[in-house]
C-alpha cells in the first residue's frame, strides 16, 4: 500500500474521538479563517481530512469543498458524518497523487499530516498542481523545536505511539522550521508567513505552526 501514513482499522474511530478537543480546532477559527477569506466562488481543498473537524467550519461558506484521506476507515467516517452536504466532495484517495484537474482550486489545507508523510515532496507538487495561480497553501504541523537528545527522545515516543496508537506512527518524520520552509520554496511556493499557532504542547520540543505559502 502507498500510503504508509493512513491510518487504520479501530484507531481510526479513537482518532475521531480524540480529534474534536479544541486545541485541535483552534488553529483553524483564530487563524486560518482570517487568512482565507471565504467567498461563495471558492474551491477549497483539504489534504488527508481525517475525521473532518475542519468541515463544519466550511459547509455553505464555498463553492466546493473537497476531503481527501487515503484512510478507508476514515472516509467511512466522513461519509456517516457529512455525506448530506451538498457543496463538500469526499475521496479517498492518496495525497502524492491526488485525481483532481490542474490549475483549479483557491486554496489548498494540509493540516496536523505533513508529519505523517515520510517523503513530503509528492504531496507539496500535488498542491502547487492543483492551486490557481496565486493560490495559497496552508499546512499546519507540529514543529521539531528541540536539541539532538530531544531527536533521540522523540524516537522513542514515536515507537511507543506506534504501539499504541497504530502502525502509521512508524512512519512519522519530525520536520524543523528550516525543513517545512525549505521543501515548500524547492517545490515553486514562496512562503509568505509562518506563525505560532498554539495549541496544547504535549512535548516541549514541538510547537504548532502554520505556514502561509502562495504558488
Ligand atoms: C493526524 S490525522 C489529521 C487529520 C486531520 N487533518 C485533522 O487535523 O484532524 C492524519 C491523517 O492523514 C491521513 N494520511 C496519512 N498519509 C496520507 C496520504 N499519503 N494520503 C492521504 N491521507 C493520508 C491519515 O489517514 C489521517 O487521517
Amino acid at each position: 500500500m502507498k500510503a504508509k501514513g493512513a491510518i487504520r482499522g479501530k484507531h481510526a474511530r479513537s482518532f475521531a474521538k480524540r480529534a474534536n478537543k479544541e486545541d485541535w480546532i483552534v488553529s483553524v477559527e483564530k487563524y486560518l479563517l482570517p487568512e482565507l477569506n471565504l467567498n461563495k466562488r471558492m474551491k477549497i481543498v483539504d489534504f488527508a481530512t481525517g475525521s473532518g473537524n475542519i468541515i463544519p467550519f466550511f459547509n455553505n461558506k464555498v463553492k466546493e469543498f473537497t476531503a481527501i484521506d487515503a484512510s478507508e476507515e476514515m472516509i467511512k467516517i466522513l461519509n456517516e458524518k457529512f455525506g448530506n452536504i451538498k457543496n463538500l466532495k469526499i475521496i479517498k484517495a492518496d495525497i502524492s497523487d491526488v485525481p483532481l484537474l490542474s490549475n483549479k482550486y483557491d486554496a489548498v489545507i494540509m493540516k496536523f499530516a505533513l508529519h505523517h508523510i515520510f517523503n513530503a515532496d509528492p504531496v507539496i507538487k500535488e498542491a502547487y498542481r492543483i492551486l490557481k495561480k496565486g493560490g495559497m497553501f496552508f499546512i499546519i504541523d507540529p514543529v521539531f523545536e528541540g536539541n539532538f537528545f530531544d531527536r533521540i527522545k522523540v524516537q522513542f515516543i514515536r515507537l511507543g505511539k506506534t504501539i499504541r496508537k497504530g502502525y502509521q506512527e512508524l512512519f512519522c518524520r519530525y520536520r524543523n522550521q528550516k525543513e517545512v520552509n525549505d521543501m515548500l520554496l524547492r517545490n515553486g511556493f514562496k512562503v509568505l508567513k509562518k506563525t505560532n499557532v498554539g495549541g496544547t504542547k504535549t512535548y516541549n520540543y514541538f510547537t504548532d505552526y502554520m505556514f502561509m505559502a502562495k504558488k
